[in-house]
């Protein structure tokens, strides 16, 4: 999806048009149709993490996924259609897909020649797409999805709940989406979706953002269609199939709210389901517009999956972890990560340590425990400090202690530097200015610096910056 602010990690024109160069220098003569000979896109868009994560050569509008899921069997049955603009001539590109097996791929209705090694699936379209091109590539694909598990252990992608009729959480941060749909699965390309969902009857499931259809197969199978209007993330997207029971109410005045439970945990979460309107209010006051047309939650039993993770519209929780606190945190990321979305995994701090400060503000607005106190709490915790929150050493530490905690001490002393009245501005500014779009750490520190109209890199080089432990907080 094209938006303003256009990363620096998807601007590599020059190295694809000195490529082009040096094709049409070899090969002289440019082919039957003439023009330019276009080249393959990048299998990877170079993450300082993921290196192949994401790829180059074109950039998604829409997907419109349709998964048909067997609960009995795990089966996953799907067709992945994805509407992409190309941003070179292309004679190849790739997309993310780990593991399930590909039974056929076409590009504008023509088959076209695929091939798999390791995550990366390759589509050689029978005519080669030209630069500015819309195209529409589909996949058709099936298998029982296995679970990725991160360098730090947890486990992402499309979880089965084997004690509960094989029902299904699917979640996506950084890169469990790939176990489930083809796709350019790196943050920086954000797109429109559709999932249309097939499952038996009596089987609830449920997506991102607004039901729009709901049918009867001939076979008797339901199927559910979610639509999400605003760009979102590949690792933002999910799904969720089970019993469910489930809640409604509007926020804000006109966004649907719709949350859903397993039975055995719906009645102890009820009353905080019914709470988003409220906290979504109070977080619309300090952070601007909520950025979606729909809200919510999903929520587990323990088990399935490990943690709680900012879905967008429809954050998913394992009961456990379905606390004010969390719910705070994962509707903060609706602004901070879902709206304004990392440019690379380098820059997750923009999400955790935002959402984690979100928290603090909570606390200090309805619980009477000042921001300051949280900061001086988390400056004591020895874990905060072991590496800077804006340079994880390894993508085993994307999700440790200093990207949350220091992150938010940065917004604090942000805050303590510029003042509450500038520090309140750049809070509601920051999502406006970047909203629906990507952003990097260097894009947030000018931001911050021309709203406050002062330099600030002595904050930055120790607080975001510094490997060194300040002597006082
Ligand atoms: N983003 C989630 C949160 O709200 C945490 C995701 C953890 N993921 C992981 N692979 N460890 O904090
Ligand atoms: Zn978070």
């Amino acid at each position: 999806m094209t938006h303003l602010h256009r990363t620096r990690t998807r601007t590599r024109t020059g190295a694809a048009a000195a490529l082009v160069a040096l094709v049409v220098l070899a090969g002289g003569c440019t082919g039957a149709t003439g023009g330019v000979r276009g080249t393959p896109g990048a299998a990877g868009l170079r993450d300082p993490y993921f290196p192949k994560l994401g790829n180059g050569g074109y950039d998604v509008g829409h997907y419109a996924l349709s998964l048909a899921y067997d609960p009995d069997t795990g089966r996953l049955d799907g067709t992945a259609e994805i509407t992409a603009r190309a941003t070179q001539d292309l004679s190849a590109f790739n997309l993310d897909l780990s593991g399930l097996t590909v039974g056929g791929a076409s590009v504008d209705g023509v088959p076209a020649a695929y091939n798999r090694a390791g995550g990366e699936l390759t589509l050689r379209p029978r005519e080669e797409i030209r630069k500015g091109a819309e195209f529409r590539a589909t996949v058709t694909y099936a298998g029982v999805p296995e679970p990725l598990v991160d360098a730090d252990g947890s486990e992402e992608g499309w979880l089965r709940d084997d004690d509960d009729g094989g029902g299904v959480v699917a979640v996506g941060e950084p890169a469990g989406s790939t176990t489930w749909f083809p796709g350019n699965h790196h943050p920086s390309d954000k797109a429109a979706y559709d999932i249309a969902l097939t499952v038996p009857a009596g089987t609830d499931a449920f997506a991102n953002g607004v039901g729009t259809e709901r049918r009867t197969e001939e076979d008797g199978r339901v199927t559910t269609v979610w639509h999400t209007s605003e760009p979102m993330a590949s690792y933002l997207a999910t799904v969720a199939i089970g019993r469910y029971e489930t809640g409604t109410a509007t926020a804000l005045g006109t966004v649907p709210v719709l949350t859903a439970a397993e039975p055995e945990v719906a009645a102890e979460s009820a009353a905080l389901r019914a709470e988003i309107p409220a906290v979504l209010a109070r977080q619309v006051r300090r952070f601007g517009p909520y950025p979606f047309s729909a809200a919510g939650a999903v929520v587990t039993e323990d088990g399935t999956l490990g943690y709680a993770l900012e879905t967008q519209t429809r954050p998913v929780f394992p009961a456990s972890s379905f606390d004010r606190t969390t719910l705070v945190h994962e509707l903060a990321h609706q602004w901070f990560g879902n709206s304004v979305t990392p440019a690379t995994w380098r820059d997750l701090w923009l999400n955790e340590g935002f959402a984690t400060y979100a928290e603090w503000l909570y606390a200090e607005e309805y619980g009477d425990v000042p921001a300051r106190t949280a900061f001086e709490r988390a400056f004591r915790e020895k874990a905060n400090w072991a590496f800077p929150p804006a340079a994880p050493p390894a993508a085993g530490n994307l999700f440790d202690p200093p990207v949350y905690q220091r992150g938010a001490m940065v917004l604090h002393k942000l805050r303590e530097t510029v003042g509450d009245e500038t520090f309140d501005e750049i809070l509601r500014g920051w999502p406006e200015e970047r909203r629906h779009a990507n952003a990097t750490t260097a894009d947030f520190t000018a931001y911050a610096e021309e709203t406050a109209g002062e330099d600030l890199d002595d904050l930055w080089d120790v607080w975001l910056y510094g490997d060194e432990k300040p002597d006082a907080p």
